[in-house]
């Protein structure tokens, strides 16, 4: 037996012109058709019948944007003391060969027989492994032209590049910023002085060729990712903040049903793993809450075993409901262990390990092979250095019978006359490991969708009614409407003034001479902005301005010369 999915109506996505329909559908559509209306988000490329998947951030969109970025900077680089770092879109194939991306970043896919569109098997049918005898009793029909499903196979979400012209080498754009970070471990080992842990955060474009995305901007084909790789030592996953903060509730979900649990609880009762995974929920859970979402509307859920990562050994999805999507993962936090950095060192054969240093160096004796080169330079010509350099750097164990030396594709024998081998003594200043990472990805452009979608309000008063975002001051895109009561030249002077000076403090502002004074809050109330300053004649007179709360409504009066103050003491 298996279980159909639903199928997904086509009509209601963004791409295609919500606007078109008279009536919108839920607060998806209302909240979609809002950010296009006043600039937060526009599908991409629409002049030519847009693309699924892409979408521009407009200018409101964008300052929203920079403000939950910022948001996340300060908690990781203030708070945690991560060293941010920027690498390249366009990767190695390569590094996404080593990482394991080229085979196992796949979706199961299966196409229709007559309009040849495809579609993932997970938005069809409820159990993958089910899949072969669906399609054996012809049971899986095409949600758009009612054609018959077929031929399942995996199809990589990587968009495929080359490097170079003539002589090229194979590349992908980037599906995680991930492996940027992990491709410089030895570097960045370096720079925070050898010492675990550190993290390091990027925040920049991935990429993922979704087979059929109809989830407006929750699924994206470039999309922004604000990623954290924290590099421990395998022996001890604990966090130095974490006992200011092990108090702290966690919102729970093991799959069937939901709890809160202290964070200590959560690492004591073996709920969570380690300190370190439960530190970086924490984190995470602070930064979504404080950022506009809905704590109602917030989980972490654990994956099971048959749905984790090819790299993961734990993680927990933090969910965030959405009314037409339900609960969507958008953060993953992930423990990576060794995974990544072994991989690289395996392929790159790049010293990358860390090292676990002894209180005080430790003589160990062991065997060294050295070289005669009286005798290799002669028969080995300019290899003779190359190959020399091989055999210092290698370990005897047992007996050698016939030493030979792999260099630039040919196997070298090292006649018995042409090398001593030595015990000698060395001072070892500790042991090598290779470090495990905890990892919290962040999907930036779903949260984005969220926060709007949590804090979208219809507001019905004295017959009319109006939207409002209730985003907090620090995500909202504009600070404050700057509003003479009229136009008179007498008003217009001073409120331009003001604006200026706001703007020179760094506060955005939007300044508005048009219409009534109530359509110019109206306006603002559904772009998000917490306060309007209203210039009238009283002013002239006493220097203050009536400030206005989006929230409560209320106004109070204010001193002109207090104002930059006053929004920089606002959370
Ligand atoms: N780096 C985690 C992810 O790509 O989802």
């Amino acid at each position: 037996m298996y279980v159909l999915k639903k199928n997904i109506e086509i009509s209601i996505i963004y791409d295609n012109n919500v606007e078109k329909k008279t009536m919108p559908q839920d607060v998806y559509d209302k909240v979609i058709m809002l950010a296009k209306r006043r600039g937060f988000i526009y599908p991409s490329f629409e002049i030519y019948g847009g693309v699924a998947g892409l979408y521009d951030y407009g200018p409101l969109g964008s300052q929203l944007k920079n403000n939950l970025e910022n948001l996340w900077r300060y908690f990781y680089i203030y708070k945690d003391s991560c060293l941010e770092i920027n690498t390249p879109t366009i990767t190695l194939y390569d590094v996404l060969e080593a990482s394991g991306h080229v085979d196992e970043f796949t979706d199961l896919t299966v196409d229709c027989e007559d309009c040849k569109l495809s579609f993932k098997v997970e938005d069809i049918i409820e159990d993958e492994s089910s899949i072969q005898q669906a399609i054996k009793d012809e049971t899986l029909i095409c949600p758009t032209c009612g054609g018959k499903l077929i031929n399942p196979h995996p199809v990589n979400l990587m968009f495929a590049t080359k490097i170079g012209i003539g002589k090229t080498r194979d590349a992908f754009l980037r599906p995680e910023t991930a492996q940027g970070i992990f491709t410089g471990f030895h570097l960045l080992y370096r720079y925070a002085r050898e010492k675990l842990p550190f993290g390091v955060i990027q925040l920049g474009k991935g990429y993922r060729n979704e087979v059929s995305p109809r989830q407006g901007p929750i699924r994206m084909r470039e999309f922004s990712m604000a990623e954290a790789e924290v590099f421990f030592d395998p022996n001890n996953k604990s966090h130095k903040n974490f006992s200011e903060v092990k108090d702290h509730i966690l919102y729970l979900y093991d799959n069937e049903s939901e709890f809160q649990l202290t964070m200590e609880d959560a690492v004591s009762k073996g709920v969570i793993n380690n300190q370190a995974l439960s530190y970086y929920m924490y984190l995470t859970q602070t930064i979504l809450i404080q950022g506009g979402v809905d704590p109602k509307k917030f989980r972490f859920r654990k994956h099971a075993d048959d749905e984790l990562a090819h790299y993961a050994e734990e993680c927990w999805d933090a969910e965030l409901f959405s009314e037409r999507f339900g609960w969507v993962e958008c953060v993953g936090i992930a423990d990576r262990s060794a995974y990544d950095i072994n991989a690289h060192i395996e392929a790159s054969k790049t010293d990358m390990y860390a090292m676990r240093r002894y209180e005080s160096p430790k003589i160990v004796k062991h065997k060294k092979i050295v070289p005669k080169m009286n005798i290799l330079g002669p028969k080995l010509k300019d290899k003779a250095g190359d190959i020399k350099a091989i055999i210092d750097e290698m370990e005897v164990t047992g007996q050698i019978e016939n030493l030979t030396i792999p260099f630039e594709g040919e196997e070298y024998l090292i006649p018995k006359d042409a090398y001593d081998v030595v015990e000698v003594e060395e001072k070892e200043a500790g042991e090598k490991f290779i470090p495990h990472v905890i990892e919290p990805s962040y999907g930036i452009d779903r949260i984005l969708y969220c926060i709007l979608e949590h804090n979208y309000k219809e507001i019905e008063k004295e017959n009319e009614s109006y939207h409002l975002l209730s985003l907090p001051y620090q995500m909202a895109p504009i600070k404050t409407g700057v509003f003479p009561l009229i136009k008179d030249e007498s008003l217009t002077c001073i409120s331009e003034k003001i604006d200026k000076t706001l703007r020179e403090h760094g506060i955005s502002t939007s300044y508005d001479e048009t219409g009534t004074i109530g359509r110019r809050y109206a306006r603002m109330d559904e772009i998000g902005t917490p306060f309007c300053i209203t210039v009238d004649h009283d002013t002239l007179d006493d220097k203050k301005v009536t400030m206005r709360n989006r929230d409560t409504r209320e106004q109070e009066r204010i001193d002109i010369d207090a104002l930059p103050d006053f929004f920089k003491k606002q959370k």
